[in-house]
């Protein structure tokens, strides 16, 4: 049974499985099986998909980006907001047809969403179409999966979350050539009341210090020199383990690597960021002047019922240290209009909190009910047009204050990974030591490259000049 086995052997039986599919593909598809991987939500989930990715290719699989010509789809789901999840449906909707064309098609459903009973049993009953629903904790068994349907079994629906072990050593296949995403750990145990992520991820487990470190060198040696540290909660990275490497430890580890590379992280949650973790951003040359701190609402009552562990003298006190121990920080945050309760008296300290911070950036949602969370049973008596407009006054404010923001960086020296080319015509970009953008004159040859540049003006975006 899989649950006596180790991490190491699980991942040895799916190998043994992809083997198999990868003498059976031919004979079902012809010489050039396809698979397309449809990633919605978070860097979390793109991630994850690199992964999924990663197991199709041993499986012989070539990676394309249109469902059409695809013999094995599968959707990445994403259950934060209800917006997400009716883009999945729509989306899940038009593999019907191709079904239809050619029905040997395998279409799975797997991620965040399809974790919930209630949408596995509405995948059930009204899309017949979709071979396999796969939750969170068991799509390192795509190979074994893909295999018996290959060989004539059932539809799946796996949902089970009983084996809470990280699967280490999956084959990954990155989007990105230069910029890369490192997983440190999964799961959050926070119970925010808005927030779905606990139930559907399950409970925080950390990956062992010296398999990211053995991964970053990886990466480092792959050419990689942009690399984001990706957890629900990273400032909780090691917490309960024997190790004792906390998330400020692991990221001197990481800085202490050999090369140029420019090392970034999200997300973190307020109240577990420490004072030690502040002085080592600081004192870490190659991670990004950035924090990204949601605090959801200025309000200390709504924070209260949102079960978010600090108020707003806290959250203020934390970006007063955080100013003060690292003067050049870019600070973003997220933040949910209209939760359960809410009153425009509450939604008004969120907006003096975002006039008084001054926020580089922000992600701004509407508050979205969410089946099973606690927030999902509070009386909610504000009405949607209401929030809308309160959305609109808060991204005005925001609008206003990055304007303002923006400016500091004229005149000043970044030393910039060139890493996009720009829609302005004969421009590239980059990212100054935090998060916002600089375009400069170049071309294609210096992608991946680090340049010095100085920002000389601001015209619909910074423009700096090589140096
Ligand atoms: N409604 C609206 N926004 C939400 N978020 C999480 N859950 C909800 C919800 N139910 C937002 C939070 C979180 C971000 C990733 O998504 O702001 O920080
Ligand atoms: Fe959701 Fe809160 Fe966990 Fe973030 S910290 S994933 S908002 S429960």
């Amino acid at each position: 049974m899989e649950l006596n086995l180790t991490p190491n052997t699980i991942l040895d039986v799916q190998l043994g499985y992809a083997k198999r599919v990868l003498s059976l593909l031919p004979t079902v598809y012809g010489a050039n099986p396809k698979a397309c991987v449809v990633t919605f939500g978070c860097q979390q989930n793109v991630s994850d998909s690199e992964r999924l990715k990663g197991m199709l290719f041993e499986m012989g699989y070539t990676l394309i980006d249109d469902i059409d010509n695809a013999d094995f789809i599968i959707f990445k789901t994403c259950a934060v907001r209800e917006h997400a999840e009716d883009r999945v449906f729509g989306n899940i909707g038009m593999t019907k047809q191709i079904k239809k064309d050619r029905p040997n098609t395998i279409v799975a459903v797997c991620g965040c969403m399809s974790q919930q009973e209630h949408i596995a049993e509405k995948i059930r009953k009204s899309y017949p179409y979709v071979d396999f629903v796969l939750g969170t904790h068991v799509e390192h068994r795509l190979p074994e999966f893909i295999y018996k349907r290959l060989s004539g079994g059932k539809r799946v629906f796996e949902l089970s979350m009983e084996d809470n072990t990280v699967i280490e050593d999956v084959p990954v296949k990155r989007d990105g050539k230069f910029k890369g995403w490192l997983p440190i750990m999964y799961g959050c145990n926070n119970f925010c009341t808005y927030c779905i992520v606990p139930y559907v991820r399950g409970r925080e487990r950390s990956r062992e210090p010296e398999k990211i470190i053995a991964e970053a060198r990886q990466m480092i040696k792959d050419g990689y020199k942009d690399i984001t540290l990706l957890g629900q909660n990273v400032n909780s990275y090691g917490k309960g383990c024997s190790h004792g490497v906390n998330f400020a430890k692991l990221l001197r580890m990481i800085n202490d690597i050999e090369g140029e590379f420019v090392i970034r992280f999200m997300t973190s949650h307020p109240k577990d960021c420490t004072i030690e973790l502040l002085d080592t951003i600081k004192e870490c040359k190659k991670v990004t002047r950035h924090l990204h701190l949601p605090f959801q609402s200025g309000s200390s009552r709504i924070l209260k019922l949102m079960n978010r562990y600090y108020d707003r003298e806290q959250y203020l006190e934390l970006i007063k240290n955080a100013k003060e121990r690292i003067p050049d920080v870019d600070l973003t945050s997220d933040i949910i209009v209209g939760f359960p309760g809410e009153t425009y008296e509450d939604f008004k300290e969120t907006l003096s909190l975002v006039n008084e911070v001054k926020f580089a950036s922000l992600f701004t949602f509407i508050y979205s009910k969410r089946k099973g969370t606690p927030a999902a049973t509070m009386d909610d008596p504000i009405s949607r047009v209401e929030k809308g407009r309160w959305f609109s006054e808060l991204l005005k404010v925001q609008e206003k204050v990055a304007e303002e923001n923006i400016q500091k960086f004229i005149g000043k020296t970044f030393r910039v990974l060139c890493d996009a080319v720009s829609e302005r015509d004969g421009y590239m970009q980059g990212h100054t030591q935090g998060t916002a953008v600089i375009e400069f004159k170049g071309d294609k040859s210096m992608l991946g490259e680090f340049v010095n540049i100085k920002v000389e003006a601001y015209d619909n975006g910074l423009l700096g000049k090589i140096i």
